[in-house]
């Protein structure tokens, strides 16, 4: 091998280990990129995490004081079999219907539709709750969907009867 040839191959070899390091040193850079890309995600989840809770706390806090309070709606004759009555629970613009069902139970929702909110209305005939904005129905029993686009159910409102008057006690969370 001539002299001129064995400085080519030498030179082609040192290229050849530059480029090796230049690929592990590229490697290493996209394994750094990673790992920090990582734990940004990570600090910035647990800081949003951090950032939200006092909210979500307070709003279950709220719900639950105003919930739980024992408000009476109605005298227990107040309504006749298959009436119905509106009062509001557990706050000022939470609208709700109390009804005593041909079955002769006191059962109450909050009456906004869970379609758009219009105000929901007992129909005796039927005994059914009704929706007349877009033809929403409800079981008047438990308060589901059962007909029109309404998809969630009516929220509950738990009621007892006590010394002739209708209570209402708490709400029962659902599906919304
Ligand atoms: S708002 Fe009740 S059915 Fe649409």
């Amino acid at each position: 091998m001539t002299d001129d040839k064995k400085n080519k191959n030498h030179q082609s070899d040192d290229q050849d280990m530059m480029k090796l390091v230049d690929n592990l040193n590229r490697k290493e850079d996209v394994n750094l990129n990673r790992r920090a890309f990582l734990k940004a995600t990570f600090g910035t989840t647990v800081a949003l995490g951090l950032a939200t809770t006092p909210f979500g706390v307070l709003s279950v806090m709220r719900d639950g004081h105003n919930d739980g309070e024992r408000v009476e709606i109605a005298e227990a004759d107040e309504l006749a079999v298959g009436e119905s009555k509106n009062f509001v629970y557990p706050k000022e613009g939470d609208t709700a219907i109390l009804v005593r069902t041909k079955d002769d139970k006191y059962v109450a929702y909050n009456n906004k539709c869970t379609h758009l909110q219009c105000p929901v209305f007992y129909e005796h005939k039927e005994d059914i709750l009704l929706c007349p904005c877009h033809k929403g129905y409800f079981d008047v029993n438990n308060g589901h969907p059962v007909a029109g686009p309404p998809q969630r159910e009516l929220p509950k409102i738990l009621v007892e009867v006590q010394g002739g008057k209708v209570y209402a006690v708490g709400r029962e969370y659902r599906h919304g």
